[in-house]
């Protein structure tokens, strides 16, 4: 059984649809063994704690080397095969990252290296998008390395701009594709060698 482990900042959408398609054989022998929140009150938390994942919530008053290890404290005892940043906000430890080369993914809503690096994410994205005219965008997962979004692409899903979309229609287009395609890639990168 190969372990996931999921970092978040915000509603959890993106994790839910991990957890989902675990239960629906879509991601194949693998659980979550856990949560590791960005802040405490987000939504992703009451997701986990309704599917029954253990959480981390990371301490905001920790000095960063203190934050740093209580994330590598808590992936010490969760062991993953893979980690995924499911709009997770925080710095990721410079260690983990090296641990994890090839090991760790992130989902981010843009045709990257579009609309992507510091300072975009979430609604900023969506809104960059339309403010450039951009005739379509999509959602890009990649592997993670010490660039912000600068890792190498494991696949994209694209999606049109419609000439009346809002930051929220283009976001809502977006985030659908992103459901679909984070779950397929984790049972790719978890499962390639036995299907
Ligand atoms: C998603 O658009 C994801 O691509 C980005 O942050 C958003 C998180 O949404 N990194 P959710 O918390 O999974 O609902």
């Amino acid at each position: 059984m190969k372990h996931i482990v999921v970092f978040a900042s915000g509603s959890g959408s993106n994790f839910q649809a991990i957890i989902d398609a675990i239960e629906a054989g879509q991601i194949k022998d693998a659980i979550i063994a856990g949560l590791i929140a960005g802040k405490p009150g987000i939504q992703a938390i009451e997701r986990a704690e309704k599917a029954g994942i253990p959480v981390e919530i990371l301490d905001s008053s920790a000095s960063g080397e203190q934050a740093d290890q209580q994330i590598t404290g808590k992936l010490a005892d969760w062991k993953p095969d893979l980690i995924v940043l499911a709009g997770y906000l925080k710095k990721i430890p410079d260690s983990v990252v090296k641990e994890f080369d090839r090991k760790m993914i992130n989902i981010h809503p843009s045709l990257l290296p579009k609309f992507g690096g510091k300072g975009y994410y979430g609604s900023k994205v969506h809104s960059a998008v339309l403010e450039a005219g951009e005739r379509e965008s999509g959602c890009t997962v990649h592997f993670v390395n010490e660039q912000y979004d600068q890792g190498s692409i494991i696949r994209q899903v694209r999606v049109p701009v419609l000439a009346d979309d809002t930051v929220e229609s283009l976001s809502k287009r977006v985030l659908e594709k992103e459901h679909e395609l984070l779950p397929a890639v984790i049972n790719e990168l978890l499962n390639s060698n036995s299907d």
